[in-house]
């Protein structure tokens, strides 16, 4: 396992660091919407670059598919982007995904991959009570590789490990134009706040990205004041590592990039106004629906 000591995000191997000369196409990916709360980080720091953002709506959530189902479908899905759009550089902007599909796609594709993990060492770190909880899907929870992390980096903690088998669809509902009410959010995060001991929880790391997306209600709804502890930004560190800072750049300069951000849907149902508006307020305006077949072909 290869994990940064810093934040929540997996280390790609350092022999696949890219010549920074020219301008990258960088694929954010994620079951859904929430992989652009990453998208948003990873633009600030390469505002040059080229963007495709993926969401493999059609199957989504991913927190309920079996882990032979998670590796085959995202390993398929990313057969045909990477054949597609052809990008330097991918993150999987998904902790579900990248708890468990990393390898298969390391060892099948040549280019470099960033992953989203649960960032329990920042949230151990931080932590004055040594309680803490990691919010994510029922898919992450599982994972081996979750509670390896919390082995080795929040041994001395009292870790509640938080699957919400709902809160990754309220985000999409949200962003689609369709409040969800107070209530529902707060029995998603209320096994989170532990008080034992004289002890209660201090921080929650956000294992699932989208989950920040909600971030002001949560904050509102928490039954008392905590950490909530969101990769992105390293994520976005993590980018710039591999690929280089960008080129510094006027407020109009030449050099910014003359793509627009694409994103990409592999079903599209979802694509009502409210939702594009969204999109568009984010910077992807052009949306694109590229169905991918179950099969491979
Ligand atoms: N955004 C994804 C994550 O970070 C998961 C949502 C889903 O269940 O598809 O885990």
């Amino acid at each position: 396992m290869r994990v940064d000591l810093l934040a929540g995000t997996h280390y790609a191997p350092a022999a696949m660091i890219l010549p920074p000369a020219r301008r990258p196409t960088i694929l954010i990916f994620d079951s859904g919407l929430g992989g652009l709360t990453v998208f948003s980080e990873v633009v600030r720091a390469r505002p040059d670059a080229r963007f495709i953002y993926a969401a493999d709506d059609a199957v989504f959530p991913y927190g309920r598919l079996s882990e032979a189902e998670l590796v085959a479908r995202v390993t398929l899905v990313m057969d045909h982007l990477i054949r597609r759009h052809g990008p330097d550089l991918a993150v999987i902007a998904c902790n579900t995904a990248s708890t468990l599909v990393l390898p298969a796609l390391r060892a099948r594709f040549s280019l470099p991959f960033v992953g989203t993990v649960p960032a329990v060492k920042p949230a151990a770190e931080r932590s004055r009570s040594r309680a803490i909880a990691v919010l994510a899907t029922p898919g992450t929870v599982a994972r081996d590789y979750t509670r390896d992390l919390v082995k080795a980096y929040a041994g001395d903690c009292r870790v509640t490990l938080v699957a919400s088998h709902r809160l990754a669809t309220f985000a999409e509902a949200e962003l689609a134009g369709a409040p969800v009410e107070d209530a529902a959010i707060a029995a998603e995060i209320a096994p989170c706040f532990t008080e034992e001991g004289g002890r209660r929880t201090d921080a929650v790391v956000l294992a699932c990205t989208h989950y920040p997306l909600l971030r002001p209600r949560l904050e509102r709804l928490a039954p008392w004041p905590v950490a909530w502890i969101d990769p992105a930004p390293a994520i976005a560190r993590r980018v710039t590592q591999l690929l280089g800072p960008a080129p510094s750049l006027g407020p109009a300069s030449s050099e910014t990039s003359l793509d627009a951000p694409v994103a990409v849907f592999t079903g599209g149902k979802g694509l009502c106004p409210v939702l594009r508006q969204a999109l568009a307020n984010r910077g992807l305006a052009q949306i694109v629906v590229e169905p991918v077949a179950a099969v491979p072909n």
